[in-house]
């Protein structure tokens, strides 16, 4: 009996999430796989019931749970001055990631070729495709440093420090490195090393640790200029290594390769290999409520917590195996239509499960 907790939030976040469950529900039922959802608020609506963006009793869900599979947090930016809103993000899911010590975020990205024309880069730049992955610190860096806004003789000063020890460092390489060694064996790790210390301490640690892996080939990459590369030459890359605030802006960058935030799943484990799955994009308020929200991050999502979490690798694929064949059919979301017909958020989950019964019977 695997034990899920499902914190579907904000936004877009619980109608991915109703999809989501959908195609998890039916997978592990075609395997009579036995599994619990454990439904519980965070964010907004956490706020509203609670007065608190991640309640004591939704972290003791997470607790009693095996994984845990989140929508999404954030309300429309023209509410951010009501308490509701305010510190949301920073309570909920920074809040989520840091009492589980989630501190690797993994983002894959790639471009599904027959989605090649939703890649708003040049055929000849895709060149035989894309096919990268994102290795986030989360529990460092600018994020979980000093905030303070002060008032001096020049006005406001607000101060927001960066910090990254050792120990930090290394973990997040180690995770990098295997993943790079499971995979074409090519690891690039950002930095601002021309500048900040936390850069400078970051790329000689990681060069550290890389010696223990003689098969990896690491380079060091500015993350301005990883950031160029990212768009002329994308193909160049594997494996990237990132601080958590370049991580965050970067892995939006490399979302635009598979024509949509609405792809990019990401999951996050701490040392016990406990996982958090959750899409890398937002709650998009500009599409909330209309039914037309790509779901694919958060069923790719189940699909990542079935392998890493739970092992089930053929469960895993079938999902995978069934989204590309989707869109082999011309099945997308309005995000991802090239002006011919798009399919709702639930039309296209239909879609999906319809194929997975469809591979599954052959
Ligand atoms: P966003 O990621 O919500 O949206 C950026 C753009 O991508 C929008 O145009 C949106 O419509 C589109 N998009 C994102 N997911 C999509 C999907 N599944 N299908 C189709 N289109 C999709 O970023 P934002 O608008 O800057 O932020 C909105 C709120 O979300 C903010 O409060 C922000 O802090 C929060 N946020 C939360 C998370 C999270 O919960 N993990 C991540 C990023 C941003
Ligand atoms: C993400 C988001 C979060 C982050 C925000 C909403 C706190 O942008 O998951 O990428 O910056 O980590
Ligand atoms: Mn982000």
């Amino acid at each position: 009996m695997y034990r899920i907790a499902v914190l579907p939030g904000d936004g877009i976040g619980p109608e991915v999430m109703a999809s989501a469950l959908k195609v998890l529900k039916h997978v592990m039922g075609q395997e009579n796989q036995a599994f619990e959802v454990l439904e519980a608020p965070i964010g907004g609506e956490a706020y509203d019931a609670y007065q608190n963006h991640f309640p004591a009793s939704t972290k003791q869900v997470c607790e009693q749970a095996d994984a845990i599979l989140l929508g999404s947090i954030g309300g429309p930016a023209n509410e951010r001055h009501l308490p509701k809103w305010d510190r949301c993000e920073a309570n909920a899911l920074l809040g989520l990631r840091k009492a589980f010590n989630f501190y690797a975020n993994i983002r894959p990205a790639r471009v599904y070729a027959p989605l090649k024309y939703a890649c708003p880069l040049k055929d000849e730049i895709i060149g035989n495709g894309v096919d990268l992955v994102i290795v986030r610190e989360l529990l460092g860096d600018l994020y979980f440093g000093k905030h303070e806004t002060k008032s001096s003789d020049r006005g406001a000063i607000a101060i927001d420090e960066a910090v990254y020890d050792e120990q930090q460092i290394r973990a997040i390489c180690r995770i990098a490195l295997e993943t790079a060694a499971n995979r074409t064996g090519k690891l690039t790790s950002i930095d601002k090393a021309n500048v900040l210390d936390t850069s400078k301490l970051w790329r000689k640690i990681v060069s550290e640790e890389a010696e223990k892996y003689p098969d990896v080939a690491l380079s060091h990459l500015l993350v301005d200029n990883a950031a160029m590369q990212l768009v002329i030459k994308p193909d160049q890359f594997d494996v990237l290594l990132c601080p958590n605030m370049f991580g965050d802006i970067l892995s939006d960058l490399a979302s635009v390769l598979p024509g949509s935030l609405g792809m990019v799943p990401s999951a996050s484990f701490n040392d016990k290999r406990k996982g958090l799955y959750e899409p890398a994009g937002g709650s998009a308020p500009d599409i909330a409520g209309k039914g037309i929200a790509n779901p694919c991050a958060q069923i790719l999502c189940v699909a990542m917590m079935l392998r890493h979490s739970f092992k089930m690798e053929k469960e895993a694929k079938l999902i995978e195996t069934s989204l590309e064949k989707c869109f082999e059919q011309g099945f997308v979301t309005g995000d991802l239509s090239r002006g011919g017909k798009s399919l709702s958020t639930s039309e296209f989950t239909d879609k999906v499960i319809a194929q997975i019964n469809e591979t599954d019977a052959r």
